[in-house]
């Protein structure tokens, strides 16, 4: 029989995992099903236990389960503790090990996808919720030589900084503030939330004078309000999180399987492009 996989969300048609995990398998010529579960707001734990019974060796978990998901695993990787988020499970024989590769995802498309250097460079991350947490240690570890977290609520920014305190050079500015700021940024990440609403983080425009990239976390939504301000004044480089889906899915395939496929022909096909 098939290995199983799945990934689980509420709402899950929107997914794009089982076309990507099911051209990563075609590619490679693993022997696996994935599919797509719709699961209960208030029965993760009951479903994912019905899911491990038929079988299943692993799990892609997107929201609103990644809290879910790190509760119901017995063991956790670094990077899973430090996002305080699973967003991927392994199932071998009593072990449930949870995984985060959303941050590393993010890395690998920036740093070898899109070709921009993140060490020695100054950084601009947007937002403090689950996504900019997942991602802070992984950027860090690229050792940028500034990352500047802002956040419209200073404080929860402010607790984030504290629990990286020590990992590297972070700092905290509310959005008024960045306009005084003497440098500019090499790298601007949006991850907010503002963009599923068409909404503009209040950023002044000058944040992107002279940066290479401006990189937005949500994905297919063509030119967002931030990606349109970016553009506006003058970064050469845009991206979506496209292909920081398809770099968590590769990761997560690499860690279940034993081997990663390569993703430049899986971007290219899922890319919207941005106009
Ligand atoms: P996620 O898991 O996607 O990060 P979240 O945890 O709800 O979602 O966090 C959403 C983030 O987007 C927060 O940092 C939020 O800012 P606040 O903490 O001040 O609420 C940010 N956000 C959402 N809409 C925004 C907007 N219009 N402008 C600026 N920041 C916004």
């Amino acid at each position: 029989m098939s290995d199983r996989y799945a990934v689980i969300g509420n709402p899950i048609g929107f997914s794009k995992s089982p076309l990507i995990h099911g051209t990563f398998a075609n590619m490679t010529g693993q022997d696996l099903v994935y599919e797509a579960i719709e699961g209960p707001l208030n029965g993760f734990g009951e479903r994912v236990d019905q899911f491990r019974t038929d079988g299943a060796k692993g799990l892609n978990i997107t929201a609103p389960f990644k809290l879910d998901a790190f509760d119901y695993a017995n063991e956790l990787s670094e990077s899973a503790e430090r996002a305080g988020a699973v967003n991927c499970l392994k199932f071998v024989g009593d072990r449930i090990i949870g995984e985060n590769f959303d941050g590393i995802g993010l890395v690998r498309d920036i740093t070898v996808n899109l070709g921009v250097k993140m060490a020695g460079r100054r950084v601009l991350m947007l937002g403090a919720g689950g996504a900019a947490r997942g991602a802070l240690l992984p950027f860090l570890r690229q050792e940028p030589s500034e990352l500047v977290l802002v956040n419209r609520t200073l404080s929860k920014a402010v607790a984030l900084a504290e629990e990286f305190a020590g990992c590297g050079p972070l700092i905290v500015s509310g959005y008024a503030e960045l306009a005084d700021l003497a440098e500019g940024y090499d790298v601007v990440v949006n991850a907010t939330s503002a963009s599923l609403r068409g909404e503009m983080p209040p950023l002044p425009g000058n944040v992107f004078r002279g940066a290479e990239l401006a990189y937005e976390l949500a994905y297919g939504k063509g030119l967002t309000p931030f990606l349109q301000a970016a553009r506006g004044e003058g970064v050469a480089k845009l991206a979506d999180g496209v292909g920081m889906l398809v770099e968590q899915a590769a990761e997560a395939f690499a860690w279940w399987r034993g081997l990663r496929p390569s993703t430049a022909q899986l971007i290219a096909e899922l890319t919207v492009p941005l106009s």
